[in-house]
């Protein structure tokens, strides 16, 4: 068998695995990357959170065109769907940024390994792919393997009739009735993308909300929102089942009658990547919800094994990932790296957009942290009248004694870009009034963040 030596060797070349790849090798590490993918990028880049913004912008452009220029006194005789153009589009996207990585790999003088890796032992990985296995000897190995779609029982996935969000990145045709199965992220953006585009959408829900884990009132708020837009939403189903039937779908909820459609997505959350990497071999301890436990600098139950990103507990989030791989990086190196977890935020692209930093009000009254709390309105942000984009509200939360700013929800504009000034305000321990005393440009929506966190001390200027 072939044998190479590195420092470190990734397993996975997600965010995550890319990043500390990249953030290792700057610090002087000889790094290998393992990817079992031709294209390296990780789910986000190739299935994920690109392709899925490419078509949200797309779709959004198109609905715009379609039904909201002649409020900016623009009309347009003819506004046509070329389907295969939007996804061609959205695939070269892709193809790009998974391009970049490559050279960012040979920038940083990062080997890459195709094929699937298997740990044999502490510093020691097999790659497996269709010629030899090559065996690699190293100090370290992190495990950056990510996560895939969960299922239900009862669900019989079949082409793209029914499945997950990968193959709804890619529909050939606009579904004439698409079902979604869970209002989460996932959910709620492609739901939105096929909405757009001339689907009926019917999101089934368990729960007797959306967005669980966002703050409630804004959740809320979006639902109204979304359902203005066309969204139906069935809230406390509980789906069953879900099969195909001579070209038709049927899924069934606990309760009611089965619901008929040409499409189901499949979005009832993601579970962490862990199988075929030999962790019970090598005796890799893992959480029986199905992540890998780690310690405060990402080592696993194993000396020399680390791990991050999805396959460890928090958030799935891509962002967060990143943040993991340089801390994890750093420390190896210098002895020094950490995450603060309190400024990872969540952003959901919806039109508008929901974004959350920090505590939501309900997770601050369960701890029993007395709040402040500064709302304002986007309609009375000048910004966002010139937009045209006048919906929703930006709530801070802020403590009571020290005014120290807690959390920050958002919906409505660029409610994505607005929110890393509040994980900005919160890494630095800001207060409202820090907030509030800081200059924004005018006109900016910014401004109304600014506004709520003046609201905080009960002295809004604009409402
Ligand atoms: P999610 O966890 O956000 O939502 C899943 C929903 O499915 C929940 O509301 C749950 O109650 C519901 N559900 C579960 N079982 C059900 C049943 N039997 N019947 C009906 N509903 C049921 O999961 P999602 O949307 O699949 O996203 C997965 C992960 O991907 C998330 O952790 C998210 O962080 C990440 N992601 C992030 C994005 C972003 O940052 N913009 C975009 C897409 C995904």
């Amino acid at each position: 068998m072939e044998e190479q030596k590195h420092d470190l060797v990734i397993i996975g070349a997600g965010p995550g695995g890319y990043t500390a790849a990249i953030r290792a090798a700057q610090l002087g590490l000889k790094v290998a990357c393992v990817e079992k993918e031709p294209a390296l990028g990780g789910t986000c880049l190739r299935i994920g959170c690109i392709p899925s913004k490419a078509l949200l912008e797309s779709s959004e452009r198109y609905w715009e065109a379609k039904n909201a220029f002649h409020a900016h006194g623009i009309r347009f005789n003819d506004v046509a769907l070329d389907l295969p153009a939007m996804l061609r589009r959205k695939d070269q996207i892709v193809t790009a940024l998974t391009k970049g990585v490559e050279s960012l790999f040979k920038k940083n003088k990062i080997t890459r390994y195709f094929g699937q890796a298997r740990i044999e032992g502490a510093g020691h990985v097999i790659v497996l792919s269709e010629g030899k296995p090559l065996e690699i000897k190293c100090k370290t190995v992190l495990i950056a393997t990510g996560s895939k779609p969960a299922t239900l029982p009862g669900i019989e996935f079949e082409g793209d009739r029914i499945s997950a969000s990968t193959e709804a990145l890619s529909y050939p045709d606009v579904p004439k009735h698409l079902v979604v199965i869970g209002a989460g992220y996932i959910g709620l953006e492609l739901g939105s993308v096929w909405k757009r585009l001339g689907a009926k959408v019917t999101v089934l829900e368990f729960l007797d909300r959306i967005l669980f884990g966002m703050d409630v009132e804004i959740a809320a708020e979006a639902k109204k929102l979304f359902e203005k837009q066309g969204i139906e939403f069935q809230l406390g189903s509980k789906v069953t089942g879900a099969r195909t039937r001579r070209g038709e779908c049927m899924v069934e909820c606990e309760g009611m009658k089965p619901i008929t459609c040409d499409r189901v997505l499949v979005a009832v959350g993601r579970v962490p990547n862990t199988e075929q990497l030999g962790l019970e071999h090598v005796k890799v301890e893992l959480h029986k919800k199905g992540y890998i436990p780690v310690n405060e600098h990402f080592e696993t139950s194993v000396e020399g094994i680390y791990a991050i990103g999805d396959v460890i507990a928090g958030p799935m989030l891509a962002h967060k990932a990143k943040d993991e791989a340089v801390a994890f990086a750093e420390h190896l190196v210098t002895g020094h790296g950490h995450v603060n977890y309190d400024t990872i935020a969540g952003v959901v692209y919806t039109q508008p957009e929901i974004a959350s930093v920090g505590k939501t009000e309900e997770l601050l009254k369960e701890s029993g942290i007395e709040y402040k709390k500064g709302v304002f309105p986007f309609r009375a942000n000048a910004r966002a009248r010139t937009l045209e984009s006048v919906e929703g509200t930006i709530k801070i939360l802020a403590d009571a004694k020290t005014d120290r700013i807690l959390g920050v929800h958002i919906i409505g504009p660029h409610a994505g870009d607005l929110i890393n000034e509040a994980a900005v305000a919160i890494s630095f321990g800001a207060s409202s009034e820090d907030l509030a005393r800081t200059c924004h440009v005018h006109p900016t929506l910014g401004e109304a963040l600014r506004e709520a966190a003046l609201a905080v001390a009960g002295r809004s200027l604009n409402i």
